[in-house]
């Protein structure tokens, strides 16, 4: 396998972006990333979305964006994982390019969640549908059950879950493209509306549009693009159980376990060696199950993390530095690649307000559904 590099990057802003469609979305978000290596060809394109056909009524991705992108003519196709689909997007432009098929291909996501669809019921077709979704179980739902699970194995408290939301808030406050750009203190979160007992309305991430793409190529071809390309050093994919309800212990993410032991195990690296990260937290209790799982905190201290430092700016192993999907927002198709784009920010020493001083190896962590899908990215400054 060839080594490989991300070279450029571009990303929309996040948020309710009432004037902008699913493939304007794309377009500026693919065009920056090629503006920015100066390429005007490139081999193939890998779109991260989850449910565009149910959101916006279009399938068929591929050709139509890349028509849009003035690109008809190159390979083109979606990748469907939930809200993992652009992780797993930039999974297969690794393969692709690894493998030695192609040199240039571009890895986005796009997602367009606020056209007006049942937005709850689209998500839950994530879910197992015969044993849960059907059941009337939301996502909210399956992750207030993970987080009443955790509270009773490891003692996790609201106020724990809070703190999460806290530093995450605080983080997405220095970040232009995040959804929502302010800070919110405690009390706040443990006032605000509850959603599903125990998840309150600022312990979910929200409803999002936005769009984000990498352009990868093999890493002894990246000088012609940058001066700073970042190596994918390991990549994971795992899946679990889909349905909650047929997992040993509901309070683990086993899917990002082996995702990540997969991924240190390409790298040549454990969790200590980790600097940055950015971790699926939909919801708070996932960024605490997820830190666990990562082994970046020991099974069932991850409720400590945000409350003592650990994880914020400045703490040993800042997570989600983006404000994450809590704060950046979470178009749940473009989620993978912009959490990518952050690290690549940060192991460039382009993250501004939110850099990691001295960045060197940085880990994705994407996440489909409650956890039946996840896929890790290890990233090298070079
Ligand atoms: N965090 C912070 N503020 C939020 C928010 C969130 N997650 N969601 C909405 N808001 C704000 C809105 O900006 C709005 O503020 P305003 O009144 O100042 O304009 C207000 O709360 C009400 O917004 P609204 O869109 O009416 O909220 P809602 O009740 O319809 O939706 C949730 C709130 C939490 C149910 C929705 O965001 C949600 O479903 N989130 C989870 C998404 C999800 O499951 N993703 C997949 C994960 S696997």
């Amino acid at each position: 396998m060839r080594e490989v590099a991300i070279v450029s990057a571009g990303m929309t802003r996040f948020g309710e972006l009432w004037e902008s469609s699913l493939r304007d979305l794309f377009v500026e978000a693919a065009t920056e990333a090629l503006e920015n290596a100066k390429v005007d060809r490139i081999d193939s394109i890998y779109v991260g979305n989850m449910a565009a056909g149910q959101f916006v009524g279009q399938e068929h991705l591929g050709p139509l964006m890349a028509d849009h992108l003035g690109m008809a003519g190159v390979a083109a196709t979606r990748v469907e994982c939930a809200c993992a689909s652009g992780g797993v997007a930039l999974r297969s432009a690794f393969l692709e390019v690894a493998s030695g098929a192609s040199d240039l291909v571009l890895a986005t996501g796009v997602e367009k969640m606020t056209d007006g669809a049942d937005v709850t019921a689209v998500l839950a077709t994530a879910a197992d549908q015969e044993t849960e979704a059907y059941h009337g179980i939301t996502f909210p739902g399956l992750y207030a059950m993970i987080a009443r699970a955790h509270m009773q194995a490891h003692g996790t408290t609201d106020e724990d879950l809070a703190w999460v939301a806290v530093k995450n808030h605080l983080h997405g406050a220095k970040n232009p493209k995040a959804q929502f750009r302010r800070e919110v203190k405690l009390e706040e979160v443990m006032k605000s509306s509850m959603v599903s007992e125990p998840l309150r309305l600022l312990l979910c991430s929200p409803v999002s549009d936005g769009a984000a793409a990498v352009l990868l190529c093999p890493l002894d071809q990246a000088k012609k693009y940058t001066d700073r390309p970042v190596k994918i050093r390991g990549v994971g994919f795992a899946t679990s159980s889909m349905a909650l309800a047929d997992r040993k212990d509901t309070a683990f993410l086993d899917s990002v376990a082996l995702s990540a032991e997969r991924a240190y195990k390409m790298a040549g690296i454990g969790p200590k060696d980790v600097q940055v990260a950015e971790v699926h937290d939909c919801f708070a209790i996932a960024e605490i199950c997820c830190i666990e799982a990562l082994g970046f905190v020991p099974r069932g201290e991850g409720r400590h993390a945000a409350r003592t430092g650990l994880t914020g700016l400045g703490g040993k192993i800042p997570v989600n530095t983006s404000g994450g999907l809590k704060s950046k927002g979470h178009p749940v198709g473009a989620t993978g690649i912009a959490q990518a784009i952050e690290i690549f920010e940060q192991l460039r020493g382009d993250a501004g307000e939110r850099q990691v001083r001295g960045a060197r190896i940085g880990l994705a962590q994407n996440m489909g559904g409650s956890g039946a899908s996840s896929v890790v990215h290890v990233l090298e400054r070079v």
